[in-house]
């Protein structure tokens, strides 16, 4: 990675990144992933996304993302980080889930309420606005099959580490983010962004260790991991 990308990453971290083309990278994305099938509401989640700079998940990610959902065909799934409901909305379509998601931020709560209620899925994703490290009450009595971690990257095995006791055996945690625009391979000057990717690769660390999961982490998108939670573990 260049210094020029580098300090672009940078740079989005301090909110202020520049502009992702995201027509050009959509049209390079949906030839090679054609089952995508975006459509009218997505494309407008997606130009909301690129005009406000909300985060939401990679096209290429997203494909991945749905092709694990429809193989594992969870029930039940718990997102951690909505921002405007666009992934929450992408697994419902391909999907029965049912879904909660939870988001710490007003203006992305809001904005999710309403895509949610466009495209009528209120009865299958019900969104919670609340910070996930204190929402652990809300869901404590349910069980998921699949959790999708996609919030604030420094709290990654925070959040694991407390919403993973609710998902059911050979249920499935999946992780995005965990190659952060290929930054984990660099050297990073920047104190504060070296913390941060400091804190993915003790993730990525964490999870290949942990035993009672068998966990592969892909360079799809921004960096995907599945752990699969082992039969036999509590
Ligand atoms: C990368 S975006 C989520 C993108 C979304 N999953 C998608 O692909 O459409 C991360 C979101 O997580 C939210 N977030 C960060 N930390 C959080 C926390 N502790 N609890 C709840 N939401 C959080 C942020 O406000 C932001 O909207």
């Amino acid at each position: 990675m260049t210094m020029k990308n580098i300090v672009a990453v940078a740079a989005t971290i301090m909110n202020n990144q520049p502009k992702i083309d995201y027509e050009a990278f959509k049209l390079e994305t949906l030839k090679a992933f054609p089952n995508l099938k975006l459509d009218q509401y997505d494309e407008e989640m997606i130009a909301y996304a690129n005009e406000h700079k909300v985060p939401i998940i990679q096209l290429e990610g997203l494909a991945f993302l749905k092709q694990i959902v429809r193989l594992h065909k969870p029930q039940t799934i718990l997102e951690i980080g909505s921002a405007i409901g666009f992934s929450a909305s992408q697994m419902a379509k391909c999907s029965n889930a049912q879904i909660i998601t939870i988001e710490r931020d007003e203006l992305m709560y809001q904005e999710a309420l309403k895509n949610i209620e466009k495209q009528n899925l209120q009865n299958r994703i019900n969104i919670h606005f609340k910070d996930a490290l204190e929402a652990f009450d809300l869901v404590k009595d349910m069980r998921f099959d699949m959790l999708f971690i996609d919030a604030a990257k420094g709290q990654y095995r925070r959040f694991f580490e407390m919403y993973e006791p609710l998902l059911n055996e050979g249920g499935i945690i999946v992780t995005d983010n965990l190659t952060f625009h290929g930054l984990i391979f660099e050297e990073i000057k920047d104190r504060n962004l070296r913390q941060l990717v400091r804190k993915i690769k003790e993730y990525n660390a964490f999870l290949l260790e942990n035993e009672n999961y068998e966990t592969s982490i892909f360079q799809i998108g921004d960096g995907i991991s599945i752990s699969i939670k082992k039969e036999g573990t509590k």
